[in-house]
C-alpha cells in the first residue's frame, strides 16, 4: 500500500543578514567568533570590482588572505585546488563572496577541510563515493553579488566533472551557511546581461517550487533521515514563492536597465533569497534539468538557458498544474487586467515578456547548441531524476527532445 507523506521540514542558512550595509557588519561578526585568520573564496571578476578590498578593509589587525581562482561552473580539479588552499592557510573563518560558484566552493571547502579522505569519496553514488558529511566545518559566511542562484540558502555545491560530461552535487545539511550576508549594495555594479540572467534564474526557482508536487504526494521513506532535500512543496515554501514572483515582475527590468538603483536591487536581492528558500525545500522541475543536461554538454550559462527553456516547459506542464499557473500569472502580470480565458498561457506570455524586454537570447541555438545534439541532451535530462521528480508532468525522453526542438 502507498505510504503517503504526512510530514515536512522546512531548513535553511542558520542566520541571515539582509539589507544596505549587512556586509559593513562582517568585522563584527568575525570578532564574536573570534576569527583571526579569515579566508575569502572569490573569483577575479569580484576582485576587480573592488568588493574584496572593501571587505577586507574592515578587518583591521586580522590575517586575510584570498583565493580569487574559482570559475564558472567549477570543476572538480578547481575544488580541490581551494581545499589545498584552505588547508595550508587553515583559516578560522571562511567568506564566499561573488555568485554561485564562489560561495559552492567556499562552502564545501569549509565543511571538506575538517574531513577524512578526498573530496569525490562525499560526492552522491554512482560518481562518488556517497560518504555522508558527518559535522559542520569551519565557520562560513555567504556572501551573494548577484541576485538569482540561490547558493546563500542552500546546502547542495555543485561540481562539474568534464571528463563524463557531467554535473554532481554535494549535499549535507552541514553545508549550509553558517551566516548568509545579503547586501543589495554589492550588486549594483554587476553588469545587465548578469543581472539578467540571474534575476530570470530566480523566477525559474520561484516557478518551479510553485508548481513542483505537493510534500503529501509522495510516500513516506521509512527511515526519516532519508527525506529527501527536496521535499515537495508546502504552504510555507508557497508564500516564499509567490513573493518571489511578485519581486522579480515588479523590479528586474529596471535592475537590469538601471543597475544602480538601489531600491530594485533590494527587491530583487530579496527575490532571489526567497525563491532560494523555496526551492532548496520544494524541489524543481523539468526546466532545470533540461538546463543542467544542456550546460553539461555546452557549458551554456545557467541563468540565460534557464531563461530559454522556462516557457517551453510551463506549456507542456499547464494541463497538470492550471490552478497553480493561474496564481502565477496573477503575480506576473504587469497591468489590472482580469484573469485570461487561458491563465496558464498568460503566464508563459509574461515570462516571455520579461525575457525579451531584459535581452535575453531568444533560443538555444543563440546559445551555441547544436541542433543535431539534443536527442543527447533529452537523454542526459532523463539522468536527472532528483529534479524531474517533483515535475508536475511526467516527462518521458521523447517530451524532453520535443520540448528542446521548441526552445531551439
Ligand atoms: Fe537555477
Amino acid at each position: 500500500m502507498f505510504d503517503q507523506e504526512t510530514v515536512w521540514e522546512f531548513n535553511m542558512t542558520d542566520r541571515v543578514k539582509f539589507g544596505s550595509g549587512a556586509s559593513r557588519e562582517l568585522s563584527a561578526e568575525a570578532k564574536q567568533i573570534g576569527a583571526e585568520t579569515v579566508l575569502f573564496v572569490t573569483d577575479e571578476g569580484v576582485v576587480g570590482a573592488g568588493i574584496v578590498d572593501y571587505l577586507a578593509d574592515r578587518f583591521g589587525s586580522k590575517q586575510v588572505i584570498v583565493y580569487d581562482d574559482v570559475e564558472p561552473d567549477p570543476n572538480i580539479g578547481l575544488f580541490e585546488d581551494a581545499l589545498e588552499f584552505a588547508a595550508q592557510v587553515d583559516p578560522d573563518l571562511i567568506i564566499g563572496v561573488g555568485g554561485g560558484s564562489c560561495i559552492d566552493v567556499a562552502k564545501t571547502t569549509s565543511v571538506v577541510i575538517e574531513h577524512e579522505g578526498e573530496l569525490i569519496d562525499y560526492v552522491a553514488p554512482p560518481t562518488g563515493g556517497g560518504e555522508p558529511i558527518r559535522r559542520s566545518g569551519v565557520p562560513m559566511v555567504a556572501i551573494p553579488t548577484t541576485a538569482g542562484t540561490g547558493s546563500e540558502t542552500s546546502p547542495v555545491s555543485v561540481i562539474s566533472l568534464p571528463s563524463k560530461n557531467l554535473k554532481v552535487g554535494i549535499s549535507s545539511q552541514f553545508q549550509y551557511p553558517d551566516l548568509a550576508v545579503i547586501d543589495p549594495e554589492l550588486t549594483v555594479t554587476l553588469p545587465s546581461g548578469p543581472t539578467a540572467a540571474s534575476g530570470m534564474d530566480a523566477l525559474c526557482h520561484a516557478i518551479e517550487a510553485y508548481t513542483t508536487r505537493g510534500f503529501g504526494s509522495k510516500a513516506r521513506p521509512e527511515d526519516p533521515a532519508m527525506r529527501p532535500d527536496y521535499g515537495g512543496r508546502t504552504t510555507v515554501t508557497d508564500a516564499f514563492a509567490l513573493k518571489a514572483i511578485e519581486l522579480v515582475s515588479g523590479n528586474l527590468r529596471q535592475a537590469v536597465n538601471v543597475g544602480e538603483d538601489l531600491d530594485a536591487r533590494r527587491n530583487m536581492s530579496l527575490a532571489s533569497f526567497l525563491a532560494g528558500v523555496a526551492f532548496t525545500n520544494a524541489g524543481l522541475g523539468a526546466t532545470h534539468a533540461l538546463a543542467l543536461s544542456a550546460a553539461g554538454e555546452y557549458g551554456t550559462g545557467h541563468g540565460v538557458t534557464i531563461a530559454t527553456l522556462l516557457p517551453e516547459v510551463m506549456r507542456f506542464n499547464a494541463g497538470a498544474a492550471a490552478d497553480r499557473y493561474a496564481d502565477v500569472y496573477e503575480r506576473l502580470a504587469s497591468t489590472e487586467e482580469s484573469l485570461p480565458a487561458d491563465p496558464a498561457e498568460g503566464a508563459i506570455r509574461e515570462v516571455t515578456a520579461l525575457a525579451d524586454d531584459i535581452g535575453i537570447p531568444e533560443g538555444l541555438s543563440d546559445l551555441g547548441v547544436e541542433s543535431e545534439y539534443l536527442t543527447s541532451l533529452a537523454e542526459g535530462t532523463m539522468q536527472l531524476e532528483r529534479l524531474l521528480v517533483g515535475n508536475p508532468r511526467r516527462l518521458s525522453v521523447e517530451d524532453a527532445k520535443a520540448i528542446l526542438t521548441d526552445a531551439y
